[in-house]
């Protein structure tokens, strides 16, 4: 059996695999794998290891002569073609519940960071600008007291929730169906996405990418954005309407965005770059060493169970 992973990845899935017997190939470029690579790489393998970058779309697919899993290393899958795949027969799965706190550990101090100004202090201190203590220097948002909003009330959102509810924040969100165990433990309230941007002092981005989801938040329901409110986006770029953020933005009606994603991955709209009230971060949401690891592992779980006859563990329906 042969399988391919498309990037370096925690060497505990090559271990797994190749327990197995399995002969394992890697895209050892420090660079996502272009189509033409990934079409010429994966045509024969029995399954394929998969990353966010990899655009693993219908002529990918379609070119498999083999593969029995696409076995992506994220929670997200909107680089896959999941109908292509349905109808080939083959499995998506994906990593869910182990990126979980690790990603609510990033959008929490993406929104802690941009309310106290931790990024502008420290450029501030950097460029050799502090000359002492002053009452009115830099000051920012207190979190006790405040509405914090999260557009997306999955694993992730409520995660981030329970984190900035203990800041003594009151947390409501809005989400297709109602969370009831999330709301007997935090006291959050379900609401509509304008009555969420209308009153929310943080806003905190938490949905998945698909084609009912992009640009949700758009230029004519952004702009119901409380002034001087925090903007946090740790989940996918193409669920903004990042022009018009950045508009917001600049304008100071926001008062700091975080930004864990962006609209055109791998490239930053450069008005970013001169903004002082935002935190900018290269998509690490799910980053560190245990998630980055439990990550690799479910995905040669999967990928093993799947050429051993069995169920997928986590298959993306
Ligand atoms: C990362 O962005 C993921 O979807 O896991």
């Amino acid at each position: 059996m042969k399988v391919y992973i498309t990037r370096k990845i925690s060497p505990i899935a090559e271990t797994l695999l190749k327990k197995e017997g399995y002969s394992i190939s890697v895209f050892k470029k420090d660079c996502a794998i272009s189509k033409e690579e990934l079409m010429k790489n994966s045509r024969n393998v029995d399954a394929l290891i998969s990353q966010v970058t990899d655009p693993v779309d219908e002529e990918v697919i379609g070119n498999f002569k083999k593969c029995k899993i696409i076995a992506q290393a994220a929670v997200g899958v909107n680089n896959i073609n999941l109908s292509a795949a349905r109808k080939k027969g083959i499995p998506v799965t994906n990593t869910p519940d182990v990126l979980t706190d690790a990603t609510a550990d990033l959008a929490a101090t993406l929104i802690l960071s941009c309310a106290r100004r931790v990024v502008e202090g420290d450029k501030y201190v950097r460029e050799g600008k502090f000359d002492g203590w002053k009452p009115q220097l830099m000051l920012g948002m207190e979190l006790r007291g405040k509405t914090f909003g999260i557009v997306g009330a999955g694993r992730i959102g409520q995660e981030t929730a329970k984190r900035i509810k203990s800041f003594g924040s009151k947390i409501i969100y809005y989400n297709k169906s109602r969370k009831p165990e999330f709301e007997k433990e935090t006291g959050a309230k379900k609401v509509s996405l304008n009555s969420l941007l209308k009153s929310a002092d943080i806003v905190s981005v938490h949905l998945p990418l698909t084609t009912t989801t992009k640009y949700i938040l758009n230029k004519e329901n952004l702009t119901l954005l409380k002034e001087g409110s925090v903007f946090v986006n740790t989940a996918r770029g193409e669920v903004v309407e990042e022009r018009a953020l950045i508009k917001l933005i600049k304008s100071k009606h926001i008062f700091s965005a975080g930004f864990d994603v962006y609209e055109n991955e791998p490239n930053v709209n450069k008005q970013l770059f001169s903004l002082e009230n935002v935190i900018l971060l290269p998509h690490i949401g799910s980053g560190t060493v245990e998630a980055r690891s439990k990550m690799a592992e479910l995905a040669a779980r999967n990928a093993i169970n799947v050429l051993k006859g069995k169920n997928p563990l986590t298959e993306v329906k």
